[in-house]
């Protein structure tokens, strides 16, 4: 079992800076099965069952993820020199658990994106091999004809020569807008798929990951933590796309 710091042990459970916990570890406050652990540098059992801060269990191996409807102009990144993140969205609580996003939108996309410090989860969400679909409403320059769909659900080549793998696009009651569901998330991709089909995209929103649709009350820039359901609904299949499922 790989063993970490006290000191970020506690950083990372309590929400609190590791400055922060090393005083509370000084002070007394956290135990072992009890008794007192001094030392913010003593390397332990992450999830040794029995550490506790006052009364409260520490857990450090619980994670936390997190849906964030992404405005358009930030950066899914966790930090950059210049311009503002999603990161920079939440409290600094969050930042510090070093939460990073798991799988990418374009600085003007926007809608769901997932937010963790568990890599293990990130990896699964955005591995293409492991089949987590993405849902995403676009709006295109022209109305498609339908060459251009089936040339993007058919496993179109983009301009670098990269084939993409079979995809989903229907159409909505509107004539420039359909939904489009992939299974990997190559660089640009959907901009790209219509590109190459001969189309061009004017808006991007991601309106699901997996069996995870983006909640519709959370407004651009809002954000809320995702249970152990959400979770188990990523790797679910989504419901069949219709031009219905256009909201
Ligand atoms: N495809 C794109 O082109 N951009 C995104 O942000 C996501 C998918």
């Amino acid at each position: 079992m790989k063993k970490e710091r006290l000191d970020k042990i506690v950083a990372s459970s309590m929400g609190v800076s590791r400055s922060e916990a090393g005083k509370l570890v000084r002070s007394g406050a956290v135990t072992l099965a009890g008794a007192a652990l001094r030392n913010p540098s003593l390397r332990l059992d992450a999830q040794a069952a029995a550490l506790a801060c006052g009364a409260r269990e520490l857990n450090a191996k619980q994670h936390v993820t997190l849906m964030l409807h992404k405005p358009a102009g930030v950066l899914s990144a966790s930090r950059d020199a210049r311009a503002k993140t999603v990161v920079d969205l939440l409290p600094p609580e969050y930042a510090r658990r070093g939460l990073f996003p798991a799988g990418r939108l374009d600085k003007d996309a926007t809608g769901l994106l997932l937010l963790t410090d568990d890599g293990e989860l990130a990896h699964r969400v955005i591995s293409p091999k492991k089949h987590v679909w993405k849902t995403y409403e676009v709006l295109l320059a022209a109305a498609p004809d339908a060459a251009q769909l089936d040339a993007v659900q058919n496993s179109i080549t983009l301009a670098d020569g990269q084939r993409c793998l079979p995809a989903v696009a229907v159409r909505t009651p509107k004539p420039n807008v359909v939904l489009v569901r992939i299974r990997e998330g190559k660089y640009h991709q959907i901009k790209r798929m219509f590109a190459a089909a001969g189309n061009a995209v004017a808006g991007l929103k991601r309106t699901a990951v997996g069996g995870l649709a983006l909640d519709e009350g959370l407004a651009p820039g809002e954000y809320r933590e995702l249970g152990e359901t959400d979770i188990a609904r990523i790797f679910e299949q989504p419901a069949p796309l219709t031009p219905e499922s256009f909201a």
